[in-house]
């Protein structure tokens, strides 16, 4: 914000010899100068958004440099008025560090957790204001995870063959009936998912600890989760509330 004023105070200082700036009305005044960077415009059909626990999680159309997971410059995505409706949003002022821009979710560290849409380098440099449609995305958290987590690694075992181990169906429209509020077949008296208690959660236990060799199981789960945040995501998912 300050260095919005000062960038402001400058130019206004070349362009009409003023020296100072201390009246408010400047920002109205000026408002045709140009943000500095390029804009991108934002279309989307979306679903999900308000899944997302904040302040832990937000939806954001988030710019990234080089090898970098930490967000430059982002900008919250506000839920449409009904589920799957139109968003339109606007992230201006994108400087030339900016390699990419993504729909993406964030963390409170502002590090990319999961991304639903890239806008890569070549069409950012294309012009200086892009407009794009992402088209009907669902962004829900726990869509999110069925997807990347469940159908990507688990239900090799869980369910896409004829049987499922541990008569854990984790495939597409089963997984929430199978793991919410069901008692555990390998740690008696522990639910799979115990909303909002993740260290109580057996889904939750064997994903970040081995239990295999304390509970005597053939796998040892750690091995199945790709990494940390995503194994942070699935805690906060319990911790607040595992709702579908
Ligand atoms: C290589 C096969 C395999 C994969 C892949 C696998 N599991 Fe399992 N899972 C098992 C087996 C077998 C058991 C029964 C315990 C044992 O013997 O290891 C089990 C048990 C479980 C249980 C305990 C169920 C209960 O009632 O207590 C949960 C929860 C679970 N798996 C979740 C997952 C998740 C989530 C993934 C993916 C991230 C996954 N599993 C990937 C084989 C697998």
């Amino acid at each position: 914000m300050m260095r919005k004023i000062l960038y402001l105070c400058i130019f206004a200082g070349t362009l009409i010899g003023l020296t100072a700036c201390d009246d408010g009305r400047l920002y109205e005044d000026e408002s045709p100068i140009a943000v500095e960077g390029r804009t991108v415009n934002l279309l989307a059909h979306l679903s999900g958004i308000a899944s997302w626990p904040g302040p832990e999680y937000y939806v954001e159309l988030a710019g990234f440099g080089d090898d970098s997971e930490y967000a430059l410059i982002s900008k919250a995505i506000p839920a449409p008025s009904t589920e799957g409706g139109e968003v339109s949003i606007q992230l201006a002022g994108i400087k030339d560090n900016v390699k990419r821009v993504e729909l993406c979710v964030l963390n409170r560290l502002r590090k990319r957790v999961l991304s639903f849409y890239t806008i890569e380098e070549a069409d950012l440099k294309a012009s200086s204001t892009i407009n794009v449609d992402a088209g009907t995305l669902n962004v829900g958290m726990y869509h999110t995870m069925q997807e990347r987590v469940f159908n990507t690694t688990c239900v090799n075992c869980h369910g896409a063959a004829t049987s499922a181990a541990a008569g854990l169906y984790l495939t597409e429209g089963r997984s929430y009936e199978a793991l919410v509020g069901v008692p555990s077949v390998k740690m008696e008296g522990l639910h799979i998912v115990e909303p909002g208690k993740a260290d109580e959660s057996v889904l939750y236990q064997a994903l970040a600890t081995d239990v295999s060799i304390a509970e005597n199981w053939r796998y040892n789960h750690t091995a199945e989760v790709v990494n940390e945040d995503i194994l942070a995501l699935i805690r906060t998912w319990i911790n607040s509330g595992a709702k579908e």
